[in-house]
């Protein structure tokens, strides 16, 4: 099976058994400050295990980007070095909400490991794990599913304190967690490894392939575990790991895509597989790829799928450990011989991959080229920098030991590699202090660990018992009295101009971020000071706003006036309304199936995501426009009404997720009436324009898949759409500028535009290949003997190597049984090819002769007895080396 079938595979079997398939959530967690990446599939479930989130299932399944490179969970220095270690993967999980527990976790898993119809895993060869204590899982392993005692091992607190255990997970130091049972592949005794627990536990040959958590607790960030509202399931399956399995190999980079991913590096770096093949015949070992290509495959995943979710390279937080994964990728290639711009070629190979499950590659291929390119640049100028540097400090160095502080500062500060400096130091007959600079990179992981704890943790840090009346619905100003104050994670009284806080109200018109609506942002004032709001968050039923002290200062039990800024949240109920109108249009005109299964709602844009197996046409596309519009100018008005659930059931409102629905329901109703019924209705708790007209224009600006079976679509309205259809008028009018046409002949005459061009493309070609004919004529009068072969040498100017191989083959189909050697020169580059017929190649071969040059020049190359190429940089040594040649050739 491949990974792609593996993946579909396990998200029907969940289908089948009740739950329902939820999309990959960014690598950015929403609204969730204590993770620095999604590192596991519960994360964007976290509320829903805190019981602070109702969703209209209790069942999910989802396969999950992640990466796990920073934070709790780890596994950047281990990439390249082991069989399975990944910065980014991908997870399949499958979740109960309060609904089912252990057993029905541990026979899904078992069922859909081992029956046949499904993955058909042999039994014999699958080991678990359980918590020490947890004797129920052992028993259901044990009794319901009949595996021998002697295969359910034990595992206690293993990592030095109470629930510190590789069968305790946790989310991070603070969230959801809770006892786990994992299950292992035995690989086969020919690879080294022990069973979990054993002193071998680290090797390769017993791989851990499916984690079920059974979460029961939720830690805050004072250490005490609070039981969870009810028992539920998180479970993690790594697609990679179980490819390698049913794939029949033994190491995750020997799986289909991996081996397209190093197969690609080998090409971009011009690494010499085949030579590294023989190599490993002749000493009788199976072919593996070198750890720095595994490293540069690896991380190409988690570069680009980063940046593809907004993450950019910088000095701090997410973006530093971005350029660290880059520049560790960088490194590695440059130790395979990369030189140059390389590590951003390896997003085509990955799309061919991964572009059909994670289409936001290919949209977004542009702007992941050019920020990993300038990236590459700037660690170029980098190494130059911290050289500099490194000379500065050995001018001024008394001694033979370059002091730890100053390897470590070349490090951190300037990303100078550390073997680099020790290189350097080397040649010089000068030493680094290694101790020294261990114990700098120490006070630094120790940093790097408070860092992963990355912000404040709403869901620890503020008192649940709090609770904030909402007056916002019809209002964007208020008083409201200061109820709880935080700074810094801690509970305070005052907080003074300048910090950074968070602050609890008894009442409040700032919505606070829920059911995709965006937080409200604002001010709040009183005699003594002003706060700027930067965003608003529910925790349990208090609204937290966060944001800045920017005059004076405020205590708990003032007053202030909250005002929240009027023309954003005027513009975001615009795309609220709007988004309930798409909905129904959608539904409408594709059908029933058309399921919301997430949302944004900001000011400037709505982003709409919901099931359907396949794209939505542009045609659909303009129709669903059509009718949105079509409301939006009946311009009826917009009611909403507080009904029982029954009530709202009966009237026909859909119920969405992400909303908590009590007794009582808000129901939002809009458009014309047909059968008796609105157009929209719709559980809502979120802000919305008084008539449909006032959303003014509805505009759709892109569709997409994000995830198999689920599209997105993104549109703007108000002045917003109207921007977007001037600049496609203003566009248009630059178009019929440039090619002489009148308004309504574009089409029409880019059409014949590129016509033109293709026919002149195909000339081209022709006098082209005509051109190369005529010089490879010209160049046959050059031939000569060479210990008794007959012998071309030449050198032409102004050529790259892929018209050089043009030029080789026109002279090679008009020259017999002879030696061919080409160099062209261009710019700042020589190109070599090299060719020696069958008859003469057990004397000379064209490898030999590339690399002869390769060598003398500076460069690399290489290839077959008969047929080489190569290239390097242009250099004085040019001449002389060509004028040798012959001579050389003569040797040979
Ligand atoms: N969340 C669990 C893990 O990551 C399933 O292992």
């Amino acid at each position: 099976m491949t990974s792609a079938e593996i993946r579909e595979a396990f998200l029907r079997y969940f289908e089948t058994q009740g739950h329902t398939r939820v999309a990959s959530s960014s690598l950015v967690p929403a609204n969730d400050p204590t993770l620095l990446f999604t590192n596991a599939g519960m994360n964007q479930f976290k509320d829903c295990f805190l019981g602070l989130e109702k969703r209209d299932y209790v069942r999910a399944t989802s396969s999950q980007k992640c990466v796990r490179a920073g934070g709790k969970h780890n596994d950047l220095d281990n990439v390249g070095y082991t069989a399975r270690h990944h910065t980014f993967f991908e997870m399949l999980g499958n979740f109960s909400f309060g609904d089912y527990f252990k057993q029905d976790a541990i026979k899904f898993a078992w069922d859909f490991l081992t029956s046949e119809q499904w993955l058909g895993l042999p039994k014999d060869k699958l080991y678990v794990t359980v918590y020490h204590t947890d004797d129920e899982a052992f028993d259901i392993w044990n009794k319901d599913i009949g595996l021998d005692a002697s295969r359910i091992i034990r595992i206690g607190d293993n990592k030095g304190e109470k629930y510190a255990s590789d069968n305790f997970w946790a989310m991070g130091d603070t969230g959801p967690c809770g006892p786990c049972s994992e299950i292992f592949f035995d690989h086969g005794d020919h690879i080294w490894g022990g069973l979990p627990g054993s002193a071998e536990e680290d090797g390769d040959r017993f791989i851990e392939i499916w984690n079920n958590v059974f979460m029961q607790f939720n830690r805050t960030a004072d250490g005490v575990l609070h039981p969870l509202p009810a028992p539920s399931v998180d479970t993690g399956m790594g697609l990679e790991r179980v490819s390698a399995v049913l794939q029949h190999v033994n190491s995750n980079y020997e799986i289909d895509l991996f081996q397209h991913l190093l197969k690609a590096a080998a090409e971009i770096i011009a690494v010499d597989v085949t030579a590294l093949q023989a190599e490993a015949a002749q000493k009788g070992v199976a072919f593996d790829y070198p750890a720095s290509l595994k490293v540069v495959a690896d991380h190409a995943r988690s570069c680009c799928f980063l940046i593809a979710d907004g993450v950019n390279p910088s000095n701090e937080g997410r973006g530093y450990v971005l350029r660290r994964i880059i520049r560790r990728a960088v490194r590695h290639g440059n130790k395979m011989g990369a030189t140059g711009t390389f590590f951003y070629k390896m997003l085509k190979p990955l799309i061919e991959v991964m572009g059909t499950a994670y289409p936001e590659l290919e949209q977004l291929s542009e702007r992941i080229e050019s920020i990993l390119i300038r990236e590459e640049e700037l660690f170029a100028k980098t190494l130059e920098q911290g050289l500099k540097l490194l000379e500065g400090e050995l001018a001024n160095l008394k001694g033979k030991v370059i002091a730890g502080e100053t390897v470590f500062k070349l490090y951190d500060t300037y990303g100078f590699p550390t073997d680099l400096t020790a290189d350097i130091a080397r040649e010089r007959g000068l030493e680094i202090d290694e101790a020294g600079f261990e114990k700098e990179m120490a006070a630094q992981r120790q940093r790097a660990r408070d860092a992963g704890k990355f912000a404040v943790d709403y869901n620890s840090v503020v008192n649940v018992d709090s609770e904030t009346q909402f007056e916002g619905y019809d209002a964007t100003q208020g008083q409201g009295k200061i109820i709880a104050l935080y700074k810094d994670g801690q509970e305070v009284n005052e907080v003074h101009e300048g910090d950074e806080a968070l602050i609890v109200l008894d009442q409040t018109p700032f919505y606070a971020e829920s059911g995709g609506q965006v937080g409200d942002t604002g001010l709040f004032k009183n005699d003594s000071g002003i706060f700027e709001v930067q965003d608003t968050k529910k925790s349990g039923a208090a609204f937290v706003h966060q944001g800045i002290v920017t005059m004076g200062s405020l205590k708990v039990q003032q007053a202030v006036e909250a005002t929240v800024q009027a023309d954003l949240r005027v513009a975001t109920a615009r795309n609220h309304s709007a988004t309930h109108l798409l909905h129904a249009a959608l539904r409408q005109i594709l059908g029933e199936h058309v399921q919301q299964k997430g949302s944004l709602v900001a000011s400037d844009v709505l982003r709409f995501d919901f099931a359907n197996d396949q794209p939505v046409s542009f045609e659909t596309l303009q129709q669903v426009e059509r009718l949105v519009n079509a409301e939006i100018i009946a311009n009826s008005v917009v009611n909403t009404e507080l009904l029982a659930i029954d009530a709202a059931k009966e009237k026909g409102a859909m119920m969405l997720f992400g909303e908590k629905y009590g007794n009582e329901v808000r129901v939002l109703s809009m458009g014309s009436i047909i059968d008796e019924k609105n157009f929209s209705i719709e559980l809502c708790g979120g802000i919305h324009v008084k008539r449909t007209g006032d959303i003014g224009l509805f505009k759709i600006t892109s569709e997409s898949g994000v995830a198999a079976g689920i599209r997105r679509i993104e549109a703007v309205t108000g002045s917003k759409a109207l921007e977007l259809v001037q600049k496609a008028d203003s566009d248009i009018q630059q178009i019929n500028g440039f090619l002489k046409a009148q308004k309504d002949q574009t089409v029409e005459r880019v059409q014949a535009a590129v016509e033109q061009n293709s026919l002149l493309q195909k000339h081209i070609e022709q006098l082209n290949q005509k051109l190369a004919n005529l010089q490879a004529n010209e160049l046959l009068g050059q031939v000569q003997t060479i210990a008794g072969r007959s012998t071309l040498i030449t050198h032409v100017e102004g050529m790259d190597a892929k018209a050089l191989r043009h030029l080789h083959d026109g002279i090679k189909s008009k020259l017999d049984n002879a030696v061919i050697v080409l160099v062209a020169t261009d710019a700042d580059k020589i190109s070599l090819i090299a060719s020696v017929a069958k008859a003469y190649t057990a004397n000379i071969k064209a490898g030999d002769i590339i690399k002869h040059l390769a060598t003398e020049l500076g460069g690399k190359g290489g290839g077959k007895p008969d047929l080489a190429q190569g290239g390097a940089p242009l250099n004085e040594k040019f001449d002389a080396v060509m004028a040798n040649l012959p001579a050389w050739l003569a040797q040979h």
